[in-house]
């Protein structure tokens, strides 16, 4: 008697066995696709855990530095590097930013010193610095931020961040013509050999809401959100940040970034599509924190989420990823002798 099955195509053959699934994965994670971003603040003392981000502190330098020992130490190739400023250091017009002694400044020598062969990408934005929490300079009625004001800070951070030793500087902030002016700058500088990674697909996400409780940029606003669709991208809109992502390559950028990842795979695909350049992915803190908190509740296997959430990032074009996960995703594949991020 026939089944009625005899033609179909039998797709199960190739997830039979472990080895065949192996075989023909598409894509893998690896220790090496992944940026760890650190948190840190000053003062001696001990770090400081951020509530939202369980796993996650705000390091000393001592602490940083020893953090990135062990990173490189698990085949993690880099680290992005944000300050949570001591209030007393904010005032409206970041100045702080400049200061070639500020945290960021010191902890660049700091860990370049340490850890030499482990890449230090810095953040090129005033929120950190700014009192009223957003990235830039306002204009005189204080009702947006300005761009070209904001551009001409940006790049004397980008410079002062070069004289430290990082070796890519990552403008995080969204206004308009700064890869253009930071590329040019770092060159006359004499910095032609910083990169540029570009936050080029940035958008107005409620994702990063975690991140803003790590460096105190949320506690300016207040009890309202910080708003800042004036400059980060409305989260409908697919063209228009591939378009912008676009315009930051043509500007001199070295690698493209879309923030946050998992929400917006569709877009970082199209990217990869549209570009032969580098692509990065971040997967924010609002990302992680959703996975932590449901795994916290037994409503999610971390590991298994954390791994296909990373996955899903490479899978849909990222070529590398900040990740608050880098760390245990190394951890986890230096115990299981893990090649890949299969569980
Ligand atoms: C701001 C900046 C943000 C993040 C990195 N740089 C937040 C924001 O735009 O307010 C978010 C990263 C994260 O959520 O993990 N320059």
């Amino acid at each position: 008697m026939s089944s009625g099955l005899e033609q179909i195509r039998r797709h199960r053959r190739l997830r039979q066995i472990r080895t065949v699934r192996d075989l023909v994965q598409e894509c893998r994670v690896e220790a090496s696709d992944l940026i760890a971003p650190l948190f840190l603040q000053d003062g001696g003392g001990r770090p400081t855990p951020v509530e939202s981000m369980p796993g996650v502190v705000r390091h000393t330098l001592e602490t940083l530095v020893e953090a990135c020992r062990e990173l490189r130490g698990l085949g993690i190739p880099g680290v992005a590097l944000f300050p949570a400023t001591d209030p007393a250091l904010k005032d409206p017009l970041g100045r702080e930013a400049l200061n070639p002694g500020n945290l960021v400044c010191r902890a660049v020598r700091a860990v370049r010193r340490a850890v030499p062969d482990l890449l230090v990408f810095t953040d090129v934005a005033l929120d950190p610095y700014t009192s009223h929490g957003h990235d830039g300079i306002l204009t005189p009625d204080g009702s947006d931020v300005d761009n070209d004001a904001t551009v001409a800070v940006l790049a004397k951070m980008a410079v002062l961040q070069a004289a430290a030793g990082c070796q890519f500087v990552a403008p995080s902030d969204m206004m308009d013509g700064r890869v253009a002016v930071l590329r040019r700058t770092l060159d006359e500088a004499g910095y032609p050999g910083v990169g540029i990674l570009a936050y080029a697909a940035k958008f107005a996400s409620a994702f990063y809401g975690p991140f803003r409780d790590a460096v105190g940029s949320a506690a300016a606003a207040g009890t309202r959100a910080l708003d800042k669709r004036t400059y980060q991208i409305n989260p409908a809109n697919r063209r228009e940040a591939v378009a912008d992502a676009l315009c930051d390559e043509a500007e001199g950028a070295d690698i493209l970034m879309v923030k946050p990842a998992g929400p917006y795979l569709d877009v970082l695909h199209e990217l990869r599509g549209a570009t032969r350049l580098p692509l990065a992915a971040y997967q924010v803190s609002g990302e992680y924190a959703q996975i932590q908190a449901a795994a916290r509740n037994g409503w999610l296997d971390l590991v298994g989420a954390r791994e296909e959430s990373l996955l899903a990032i490479k899978r849909a074009g990222a070529d590398f990823i900040l990740t608050y996960f880098a760390r245990d995703a190394a951890l986890f594949r230096a115990e299981s002798g893990k090649k890949n991020g299969v569980a």
